[in-house]
C-alpha cells in the first residue's frame, strides 16, 4: 500500500516534469513566432498585409495551442526571461491575458482581439525607420512623451496602418487605464472600462512585476502580488485578481527557478578527453545549461567541456556538459548543454551574474 502511494507521487512527479518541459518548449517556439512578428512589423520590405496576417495566425495559435488546463505554463513565464525583452514581455501578457479570459467565456472574435492587443500593446514604443512608421512618431520631443503617447501611437499604428479592428485599437489605448481613474492616457474609469481593458492592464502589471522580483518563482510572486492588490483593490477588478489566484494556486511544485538569458557570448569548447579548441557562441545561459552555437557537429549525449567569461569578471574553465538537446535554424546548428556539475557551485556563480545581469535591465 505505501509502496503503491510512493509510486503514484513518482509518476504524478514525472508527469508534471514532462508538461514542463513540453510548456518550455512550447513557450520558446511561441517567442520564435513573436521575434518574426515584431521583425516583419519593423521592415520596410514586407508588406503590410503579410504583417498583419502573420499577426492574426499567431494569435488563433496562441488561443488554440495554449492548454489552459496546464498550469505549467504560468511557472514558466514567471521563472524566465527570453529572447528581446520586449517581445517576451508582449508575449507573456498575451498569455496571461488568454489564461484570464477563458474564465469569462468570451466569444471567440473578442477573445481573438484580446490577444493580438496583448501581443502588440507596446507596439507604440517601438520606433523604426520604415518610413510609413515614421509619421506616427513625428512630434514626439522626448522619450517620456513616447512613454506617455505610447498607447494612442501604437492605438493607431494598430487601426490605420495594420488596419486592424477597432475594438483591438481601444484594448490597446486603454492598457494603462485604472479601476480608480488614475490611469492613463484619458484617466477614464469603471463601467467605462471592458473586461478586456481590465483583463490587459493585470497582465501587463503582472509580467512588469515578473521582471521586478527577477523571475523568483509563482510563490514569491504571489506574495509580491497579493500585497499590491490588497494595498490597492480600487485600481483592479476583483474577479480577475480572484481568477488570477485561482491560476496561480493551481500550481503545484512551482519552486523551480530558471533564470534564462539570451546572450550573444563568444566561448570555446573541446570535446571530452580532445585538445582541439572549437570557438562557439553561447545564445542563452541559466544556472542549469545553456545553448551554444556552432559549426562543429556534435551529437546527444555528447561531453564536452566549455569556456567562457561573464563580462570578464567570472571565468569558467573547461565545464563539464553534455548535450542534451539538437536543433537547426537556416544559420546551422544549436546545441542544448547540460552542466554536470553536481555541487552547485557553476549554478550559484551563474546564478549570482545573472541576478546582476537582470537588475540592470
Ligand atoms: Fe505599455
Amino acid at each position: 500500500m505505501v509502496n503503491g502511494t510512493i509510486q503514484e507521487e513518482t509518476n504524478e512527479q514525472s508527469r508534471n516534469l514532462v508538461s514542463k518541459f513540453k510548456q518550455l518548449e512550447l513557450f520558446e517556439g511561441f517567442i520564435e513566432s513573436a521575434t518574426e512578428i515584431f521583425i516583419s512589423f519593423r521592415s520596410e520590405r514586407k508588406s503590410i498585409l503579410e504583417t498583419k496576417n502573420k499577426i492574426e495566425k499567431f494569435a488563433e495559435r496562441l488561443i488554440n495551442t495554449l492548454s489552459l488546463e496546464d498550469d505549467n505554463m504560468f511557472n514558466i513565464i514567471s521563472s524566465i526571461e527570453y529572447g528581446e525583452t520586449l517581445v517576451s514581455h508582449s508575449l507573456k501578457v498575451a498569455i496571461i491575458s488568454i489564461f484570464l479570459a477563458s474564465r469569462y467565456k468570451m466569444p471567440p472574435v473578442k477573445l481573438k482581439n484580446l490577444a493580438i492587443a496583448a501581443l502588440l500593446h507596446d507596439i507604440g514604443k517601438i520606433k523604426s525607420n520604415n518610413p510609413l512608421l515614421v509619421p506616427y512618431f513625428f512630434d514626439l520631443k522626448s522619450d517620456e512623451e513616447l512613454q506617455k503617447k505610447h498607447p494612442e501611437i501604437g492605438s493607431g499604428i494598430v487601426s490605420d496602418y495594420l488596419g486592424l479592428s477597432q475594438e483591438t485599437s481601444i484594448i490597446i489605448l486603454r492598457h494603462h487605464e485604472q479601476l480608480d481613474g488614475s490611469g492613463f492616457p484619458a484617466g477614464i474609469y469603471d463601467t467605462s472600462l471592458s473586461i478586456s481593458d481590465r483583463i490587459i492592464f493585470t497582465a501587463n502589471f503582472m509580467d512588469n512585476m515578473f521582471r521586478k522580483t527577477y523571475y523568483a518563482g509563482l510563490d514569491n510572486i504571489a506574495l509580491n502580488l497579493k500585497k499590491v492588490f490588497d494595498n490597492y483593490p480600487e485600481k483592479f477588478d476583483v474577479s480577475i485578481v480572484n481568477y488570477l489566484f485561482d491560476i496561480i494556486y493551481a500550481n503545484k511544485g512551482s519552486n523551480r527557478k530558471f533564470k534564462r538569458v539570451t546572450l550573444a557570448l563568444p566561448a570555446v569548447f573541446k570535446l571530452w578527453q580532445g585538445t582541439m579548441s572549437h570557438k562557439c557562441r553561447i545564445l542563452d545561459l541559466s544556472g542549469g545549461g545553456a545553448r551554444i552555437r556552432t559549426k562543429e557537429i556534435l551529437t546527444v549525449d555528447d561531453l564536452v567541456n566549455l569556456s567562457f567569461s561573464l563580462s570578464g569578471v567570472m571565468v569558467f574553465n573547461d565545464k563539464q556538459c553534455h548535450i542534451v538537446r539538437d536543433t537547426q535554424d537556416e544559420r546551422g546548428n544549436i546545441y542544448g548543454l547540460q552542466f554536470d556539475d553536481n555541487t552547485g557551485t557553476t549554478q550559484e556563480k551563474i546564478n549570482t551574474y545573472l541576478d546582476r545581469f537582470l537588475s540592470k535591465g
